[in-house]
């Protein structure tokens, strides 16, 4: 790999995108439907939600996302955790944000949405522009390694 190429882990995603420019994984498959999903949690005021467990307040990350981070659950999130802490899979219906900073300024959203037919994935810039969206490889391929593809807890 020429070493323009190479990856420093905050700009690895715009990285893999510019990769995957010739690879036939289109990562911004459903821009319309990623924007519709941002307003419905924006109106759903998704930064009064419950934070992720372990992410009670706004930390460092260890993602590819931005240096540090705020994670937000749903309601239906929220009570599967209180529910069965030991829990295999979250129910259609949940909804976990995660907002990135460097330092203050705030730079992009990604959100994954469990769906009927599993999880749905979208990333935007701090403008709200999709930059990801539907079931992009590079959202799947690091998500994998988590309990039911989440990586926080
Ligand atoms: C290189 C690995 C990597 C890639 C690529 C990646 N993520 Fe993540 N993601 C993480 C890690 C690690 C966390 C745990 C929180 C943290 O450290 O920021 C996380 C957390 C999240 C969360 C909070 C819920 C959870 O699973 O913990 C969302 C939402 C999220 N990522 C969405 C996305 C989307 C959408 C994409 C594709 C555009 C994506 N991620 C690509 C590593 C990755």
């Amino acid at each position: 790999m020429p070493s323009s190429f190479r990856c420093s882990s905050a700009a690895i995603l715009a990285c893999a995108a510019a990769l995957c420019a010739g690879c036939g994984d289109d990562g911004n498959q459903d821009a319309d439907g990623a924007r519709a999903l941002l307003a419905r949690v924006q109106a759903d005021g998704y930064r009064s939600w419950d934070r992720a467990p372990g992410w009670e307040e706004r930390r460092a990350s260890s993602g590819a996302h931005a240096k540090a981070v705020d994670i937000f659950v749903n309601d239906r999130v929220a009570e599967a955790l209180a529910t069965q802490p030991e829990r295999a899979a979250l129910p259609a219906g949940s909804v976990i944000v995660k907002d990135g900073y460097d330092g203050d300024d705030f730079r992009l959203t990604a959100i994954m949405e469990k769906r009927n037919d599993g999880w749905y994935w979208a990333e935007y810039s701090a403008a709200g522009d999709p930059s990801f969206s539907g079931h992009p490889n590079v959202c799947l391929n690091c998500h994998r390694t988590g309990n039911d593809f989440v990586r926080a807890f």
